[in-house]
């Protein structure tokens, strides 16, 4: 099994590739727009097979340092899934954050029992989606 290196440094990201990622979706973003994502992003860790220099998983999030963060997105690709990447990438988040009162996600509830593993509880949100920003 290849080695998997979790970073936050974006010189880490410069030469990695960053396809196969939001599986499923109709009109996916492209992966430059995936790179300014991860780069603009307050918060943010990736997972990079060293073997391949892949950009195999990703996590970006928002704080206002003071009250609030939100885990904004989080993705590892299919071939990756289920070997404690995901959980290692919250994790991480999760430790950046402890200063701050909230951590706030929305997912589909398909995902909830992940979230609840990492250590979260099912809440209410609220949402808007302008897809015409894709
Ligand atoms: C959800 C996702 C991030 C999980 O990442 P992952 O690396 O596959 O998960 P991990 O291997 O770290 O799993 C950690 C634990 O959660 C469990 N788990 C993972 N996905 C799960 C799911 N969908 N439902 C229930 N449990 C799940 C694992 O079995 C593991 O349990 P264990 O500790 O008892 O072995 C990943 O499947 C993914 O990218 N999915 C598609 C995109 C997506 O849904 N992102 C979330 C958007 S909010």
């Amino acid at each position: 099994m290849s080695a998997i290196q979790i970073s936050s440094d974006l010189r880490d990201l410069e030469d990695a590739t960053l396809e196969g990622f939001f599986v499923g979706w109709p009109n996916p973003p492209s992966a430059a727009t995936l790179r300014r994502l991860i780069c603009e992003s307050d918060i943010r860790f990736f997972a990079i097979d060293s073997d391949t220099g892949q950009c195999v998983a990703y996590l970006t999030g928002l704080t206002d340092n003071v009250l609030f963060s939100y885990l904004s997105s989080l993705e590892v690709l299919p071939d990756y899934q289920g070997r404690g990447i995901g959980q290692e990438l919250v994790q991480r988040f999760l430790e950046t954050t402890t200063h701050v009162y909230a951590t706030d996600l929305v997912c589909d509830p398909e995902v909830q029992p992940f979230y609840q593993r990492c250590g979260l509880i099912p809440y209410h949100a609220m949402v808007m989606r302008r897809r015409d920003c894709l």
